[in-house]
């Protein structure tokens, strides 16, 4: 009898922590990266929007960053941006796995040959930002970086 009970409590707490997981997931907006498309690592250069990579106006307030990663760079690596504008940012590599992370920011992804990954952001707050390479991918690894100013 009182193998019912906590059998039922037990089965309880489950569903408990499923839904608050679950809610929680979708209410707090957490946004995976994507990485829906895919590129052939090897016509980068020649594939739009990557064939002119760097800051494209869409809108009002709203931009595309495209950017290509290569052992060891992020090109463009010197990068303008608008204060308050809603900005996709744009990645996909022609070597190996980097990563493009933002200190400060909840930007982190990771950057991989073949795919295009993306993520879509606001900068509220003005100043300067470091792009940095989180994954280790060579010699070079710890000199790859780039700048955002946020102006
Ligand atoms: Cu690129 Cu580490």
């Amino acid at each position: 009898k009182y193998e019912k009970i906590w059998l039922t409590f037990g089965i309880g707490c489950l569903i408990v922590f499923l839904t608050v997981v679950g809610v929680s997931a979708f209410a707090a907006g957490q946004q995976p990266p994507s990485c829906l498309t895919t590129i052939d690592p090897e016509k980068v250069d020649t594939t739009p929007p990557f064939d002119h990579p760097g800051l494209v106006k869409k809108g009002d307030d709203e931009y595309e960053l495209n950017i290509v990663v290569a052992a060891f760079s992020f090109t463009p690596n010197a990068i303008e941006i608008p204060k308050g504008a809603k900005v996709t940012i744009n990645v996909t590599s022609k070597d190996v796995i980097h990563g493009f992370e933002i200190p400060g920011t909840n930007i982190n992804m990771m950057v991989e040959p073949g795919y295009v990954n993306s993520l879509t952001t606001t900068f509220d707050k003005p100043g300067e930002y470091t792009i940095l390479c989180n994954e280790y991918c060579g010699a070079g690894h710890h000199m790859m970086t780039a700048r955002i100013k946020v102006v």
